[in-house]
């Protein structure tokens, strides 16, 4: 059963996401991903859809996992370039992640934004990179501790939710997913409780509304990440529009992220 709630008419299937980040050599996430291939039945992928993001060294590994085991996730990348060839040094492209079976790509990463210079600029050139080769981007965006305290939130998450958004047709907005990530939920053990989630999660639907037609905001998918984990995922992702989650720390035990899966199950299966 998908999700109808929040602003807009749209009915969503959750995505729940596991961002590897720069854990796990190519061996170690074949393990993981058979170890999660185990683990998900038919029964807990039915209602929502189930993403695993590992590097870029492990991405053909995984994807052959997956294939040879018809494991029910898809497959993500955590970042690429926007060009789709070029002399860009240690970069990877679009095309090249397309051919390996990649559906999903994580996109303007705070922690790309913040370690790596990725500007809003470059972050809405990166979504339309990989819209253009039929995949669907992960735009992150969320403030940093300070914004918060100086009351900066809704400002902050309103220019970056408009910077990525605006241009794209009403399909593009609608095929996209959005992940609100407070930096200072990040892998802190601090998370954003249920309402500060879902508040921040229908404020995002709103600017993707006022941007890009009701159309679009009720049918985009709206992802909490930070700090989740199994004890708190059925809280967070019951919010109205709160449309699923990605996980960092906790999605690289298969067991921890099964279990974060399988409460996001319970439920959107039980109706928020
Ligand atoms: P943690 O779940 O480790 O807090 O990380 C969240 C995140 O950044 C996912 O992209």
């Amino acid at each position: 059963m998908a999700k109808a709630g929040g602003a807009g008419a749209g009915v969503r299937r959750p995505l729940v996401s596991g961002n590897w980040k720069m854990h796990h050599d190519h061996l170690q996430s074949i393990r993981a991903v058979q170890d999660l291939g185990l683990r998900l039945g038919a029964a807990d992928v039915a209602s929502l859809d189930v993403s695993v993001h590992p590097t870029f060294t492990s991405l053909r590994s995984v994807q052959t996992v997956i294939e040879d085991r018809a494991i029910p996730v898809a497959l993500g990348a955590q970042h690429c370039h926007h060009d789709d060839q070029g002399a860009f040094t240690g970069e990877v492209a679009p095309p090249m992640l397309a051919r390996l079976g990649v559906s999903l790509v994580i996109v303007g990463h705070s922690e790309r934004r913040q370690f790596f210079g990725q500007t809003d600029e470059v972050v809405a050139l990166t979504v339309r990179a990989v819209l253009r080769h039929a995949m669907t981007p992960i735009l992150c965006v969320g403030e940093t501790e300070e914004e918060r305290e100086d009351g900066e939130t809704e400002a902050r998450l309103t220019a970056q939710t408009t910077a990525a958004v605006k241009g794209l047709s009403p399909e593009q907005v609608a095929g996209l997913v959005i992940a609100y990530e407070p930096i200072w939920a990040i892998g802190t053990g601090r998370t954003a409780t249920a309402e500060d989630a879902q508040w921040a999660c229908a404020h995002i639907r709103g600017v993707v509304g006022e941007v890009a037609g009701a159309e679009g905001a009720g049918a985009v998918r709206i992802q909490y990440g930070g700090s989740v984990r199994p004890e708190n995922a059925a809280e967070l992702i019951g919010q109205p529009d709160v449309d699923g989650a990605l996980v960092g720390g906790a999605s690289l035990e298969a067991a921890t992220f099964a279990a974060i899966v399988q409460a996001a199950a319970s439920v959107v299966l039980t109706g928020r």
